[in-house]
């Protein structure tokens, strides 16, 4: 018999007793039995515990945003005491994210944004961020006239490395956005020492981690500026929508100028030829503040639930072969917003898209991957023809940026070998502890 045929009916016949001795709970004092074959290949599905129906708005937000259709204007500003919802939005806002200037907006995107325009960031100027991330993280730099920086990533965080970030800055880098990417927080105390010692701006990136916590302090309080979404498949949401918010005199006020259009409508003696800034108009609703001030009156939970979803997955993959969870600090709290853990190839002796459907046979709501490529690697990056196929910074000589040239290995590696596995709050623990069995399962299987 080829040795790796032997051990592998070694491994079929022991794998559930190593499942019973490393994932504690998993077989609830069941014989250790003949490891089940693979759903795919007719063997019972490792899940089979159903999420309840997902709700995640109800009443409460419909009587919220009836209150406000019960005003005389839906406009975000009508001078004190009028705007209410916008007002219990930043209330609501300031329990999760206490911050002195908090600007409501259309968007995430926006909110980066506008992040950066208030940051001061202008023509050459670089900001040194994740390859891994949605575009909204980034567009708002290049519509400011500024350079991404791509630096490389954590293997198990996925978050910007400090020491990368270091290594990044050059005498032209004027702030960096960190992304807390799928709701794990930055090493936001490192972060933070480098940004004051290299006097940068730090912008959180939050929008894909209301709700976590780094070293107990909320995220987008640790940075100069934190940036929400609301957009529909956030933790909170309201349709669309977005936050920026900061507590530093000199960006704080900037942010309601640059969200609309020049106008800070709470300057005193405010008059719209006081405008002093080019900017555009980001501005949310009161419908979509009225409708986000009770969701995020739902965020506590949410949080709380789907951090203590995670842990449970992430004790649950303990010992899988050719499997490596996602590390969150200690100290800190992840809320989750999707849960992904990467594959060793070489110890499993198969492609990730084999795994990914053996997984999802078993029951497992997951996909491969994230995003399909790192932001360099967009086809409009790499032409650099970011304006009408033009960069005219580039053209100018402002900067010598060839995104062809950049590589970021770890953040390629991350792309390339990680499993997106769902996670909400509608899930329960024994629904993780079955994607838990799942895993190690169908680990066990390919294991070398
Ligand atoms: C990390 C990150 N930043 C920014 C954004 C942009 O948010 P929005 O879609 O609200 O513009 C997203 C959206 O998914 C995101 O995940």
């Amino acid at each position: 018999m080829p040795r790796s045929a032997s051990r592998r009916r070694f491994l079929q016949a022991n794998s559930a007793a190593l499942l019973a001795t490393q994932v504690p709970g998993l077989l609830r004092g069941a014989e250790p039995a003949a490891p089940a074959a693979l759903a795919q290949a007719g063997g019972p599905k490792a899940v089979q515990t159903k999420p309840a129906k997902w709700v995640r708005w109800d009443e409460r937000e419909r009587r919220q945003v009836e209150a406000a259709v019960a005003q005389a204007s839906l406009f975000y500003w009508q001078g004190r005491g009028v705007n209410q919802q916008t007002a219990r939005f930043a209330e609501q806002f300031r329990k999760h994210c206490p911050a002195t200037h908090v600007a409501t907006c259309s968007s995430g995107t926006a909110a980066v944004h506008i992040a950066v325009a208030a940051a001061g960031i202008g023509p050459g100027d670089e900001v040194i961020t994740t390859p891994i991330t949605d575009l909204g993280t980034v567009s708002g730099i290049l519509f400011q006239q500024g350079v991404p920086v791509f630096a490389d990533l954590g293997a198990a965080t996925y978050n910007l490395e400090p020491a990368a970030v270091e290594r990044a800055i050059t005498p032209r880098t004027k702030a960096i956005v960190a992304v807390h990417l799928a709701g794990t927080p930055c090493d936001l105390t490192a972060l933070r020492a480098l940004a004051d010692r290299h006097k940068l701006v730090l912008i959180e990136d939050c929008a894909q981690a209301w709700g976590a916590q780094s070293a107990g302090r909320p995220v987008g309080t640790v940075g100069h500026v934190a940036c929400f979404s609301l957009m529909n498949s956030k933790h909170v949401g309201a349709g669309d929508g977005g936050v920026a918010a900061s507590s530093d005199p000199r960006i704080g006020p900037a942010l309601l100028k640059f969200a609309d259009k020049g106008n800070d409508r709470t300057a005193p003696g405010y008059t719209w030829d006081r405008t002093d800034v080019l900017a555009t108009n980001y501005r949310m609703t009161e419908l979509q503040a009225a409708f986000g001030s009770v969701q995020l009156e739902r965020l506590e939970g949410i949080a709380a639930k789907r951090w203590a979803l995670g842990r449970t997955l992430i004790e649950g993959l303990a010992g899988a072969p050719g499997v490596i969870a996602p590390a969150v600090r200690a100290g800190d709290r992840s809320t989750f917003w999707f849960f992904y853990f990467r594959l060793d190839l070489a110890k499993l002796r198969c492609n990730r898209a084999d795994f990914v459907a053996a997984l999802r046979a078993e029951g497992v709501g997951c996909s491969a991957g994230y995003i399909p490529v790192p932001i360099y690697k967009l086809p409009f990056f790499q032409r650099h023809g970011f304006f009408a196929g033009r960069w005219l910074i580039k053209e100018m000589g402002l900067t010598a940026m060839d995104y062809t040239r950049v590589a970021c290995p770890e953040a390629e590696a991350i792309l390339g070998t990680g499993v997106s596995v769902v996670l909400n709050e509608s899930m329960d623990e024994t629904l993780m502890r079955e994607t838990a069995a799942a895993v190690q399962k169908v680990a066990r299987h390919f294991a070398v």
